[in-house]
């Protein structure tokens, strides 16, 4: 090719680019609004009953505020803004901060009127891609909205993808991005939201997803107080799935493999939001993949009929280690999501008679073999219990629990809470008309016989007044003790946890 050719070419692509590229960065004049009110510091909330004198520590729920544009929401609900909440007890007083974590996202939403950003189900266009580039920060700091946790002695916000984002526990001020001081992928790969904290051994264990010509699940822990993750172990996957968590017990790792998978070639050459490059084969089951901790080896794979779940609940050992029961949330497909994975449409399936209901896995390790149990077929979600029992043998499991005529996942009109009696399968529910209750979180009083004693901390949405409220409930009888009403809503909350470290409160 001559020189003048090669002019012309080169001139010709540049002008289909920009015919390309110009018409994405085109974005709308309408300024962008976000489903929340203003920030507060410290505002003292009205309490109506009597919170427990020994609660002293901080709730803190993380949220992802929606965006909208020309009064439609235009944000995925896993990829609004994440925005911190807190809720600091003070001696009978509760007082509440709100702050917006200072992320790349938050800042090209509120600076460059643009939410268009990278998530779980968005993509930015090829001109945010190419200004982003340019204006690389080494301050880059995640939009973590969808779990909160303590790494050492730092408080650390966490999305799916690394790096954390730490935290200030008074403030909620956002501190920068935790650094991980290893070799394990910082970046470009995929994150549990939900680690696992073992007190027994002081670590931390999660895993993470090494997308590549060869991809990997890593499992790894962290002592408390390092940076450093150590490799568990390294299992090969040519076709990774889409896990939002995962079960531990003292000596056992177990990932549900569910059918939900992807081509690490298709992340990397099409231009599609992450989640949308999964899909849903059901004639491949859902795997139970059971890791020694001790040695990082592979104990058992054992497949069962396909279902999907987000969140595990708990699993312990029996009989000498021989077996594993492992309670979580199951759905018999994605289908039942529409909402949040765009590829529930297109799927084909049965019309089930159940949308979400609480499972019992029995694990056989010397036989291989797996029994299903159905535990509580009702709609419910986000199952939590008392933190320190994780990976070993329990009773009380706390849940949202929906409305039976609700169709949407998360679908904000009437959804109670539910405590849930695994040995006797006896529930009691809290529930109130118009309003939508969060994840429970049970906090064990300081002096507890009982694995039930302490309270169950939820945030409630009243859609008459538009406006939510923290509910206090005993964690035994689950009868109401105490509720304190917010300045406002807080939409798109998943999880929180409860820090039993006092914060300064001042006297008002
Ligand atoms: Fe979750």
């Amino acid at each position: 090719m001559g020189e003048k050719n090669k002019v012309i070419f080169v001139s010709i692509l540049l002008l289909l680019v920009m015919l390309w590229v110009l018409p994405t960065s085109m974005k709308s004049s309408s300024p962008l609004k976000l489903g929340v009110g203003r920030e507060e510091t410290e505002k003292k909330l009205h309490v109506e009953g009597k919170l427990p004198d020994w609660l002293t520590g901080v709730l803190v729920r993380n949220s992802s505020i929606p965006v909208f544009q020309d009064g439609k929401q235009i944000s995925h609900k896993f990829d609004g803004l994440a925005m911190l909440h807190g809720f600091a007890f003070d001696k009978g007083n509760v007082f509440y901060t709100n702050r917006f974590l200072k992320s790349q996202q938050h800042d090209a939403v509120f600076y460059k009127g643009m939410a268009q950003y990278k998530g779980f189900a968005s993509e930015p266009s090829l001109w945010q891609k190419a200004q982003d580039f340019f204006s690389y920060s080494d301050h880059f700091v995640n939009n973590a909205s969808v779990n909160v946790f303590k790494y050492g002695n730092q408080y650390v916000a966490l999305t799916e993808v690394p790096l954390p984002a730490c935290f200030d526990l008074k403030t909620l001020n956002t501190l920068g991005s935790f650094s991980y001081l290893d070799s394990l992928p910082k970046s470009k790969c995929w994150e549990s939201a939900h680690p696992h904290f073992d007190a027994s051994s002081n670590e931390i264990v999660n895993f993470l997803i090494e997308f590549g010509r060869q991809s990997y699940y890593v499992f790894y822990r962290m002592e408390e107080g390092s940076s450093s993750r150590k490799v568990i172990a390294k299992v090969p996957v040519d076709m990774p799935s889409y896990m939002h968590s995962f079960a531990m017990t003292e000596n056992y790792l177990i990932l549900t493999e569910f059918p939900f998978i992807v081509s690490p070639l298709d992340l990397l050459i099409k231009n599609k939001p992450f989640i949308h490059n999964f899909t849903w084969q059901p004639e491949r089951g859902t795997r139970f993949i059971v890791l020694e901790r001790s040695s990082g080896k592979i104990v058992s794979k054992m497949i069962a009929d396909a279902f999907f779940s987000f969140h595990h609940a708990n699993a312990y050992e029996i009989k000498n280690r021989k077996g594993i029961v492992l309670d979580l949330v199951a759905s018999p497909d994605i289908s039942q999501m529409p909402s949040l994975f765009p590829q529930a449409t297109s799927i084909l399936t049965k019309k089930s008679k159940w949308k979400r209901r609480l499972m019992r896995y029995h694990l056989s390790l010397d036989k291989n073999e797996i029994l299903p149990e159905v535990m509580l077929e009702r709609d419910v979600e986000f199952p939590r219990f008392d933190d320190k029992l994780d990976g070993k043998s329990y009773r009380y499991l706390y849940m949202t629990i929906a409305d039976d005529t609700s169709t949407e996942f998360l679908k904000e009109k009437t959804t109670g809470l539910v405590k849930f009696d695994m040995l006797t399968k006896q529930i009691k529910i809290w529930s109130r008309m118009g309003c939508s209750a969060v994840e429970p979180i049970f906090i064990a009083s300081p002096d507890a016989k009982n694995e039930d004693e302490g309270v169950v901390l939820s945030v409630v949405y009243d859609e008459e007044k538009n406006s939510s409220f923290l509910l206090v409930l005993d964690g035994q009888s689950f009868d109401e003790i105490a509720q304190a009403e917010l300045p406002g809503h807080i939409p798109g909350s998943f999880h929180g946890q409860y820090f039993s470290e006092s914060v300064f409160v001042p006297q008002k």
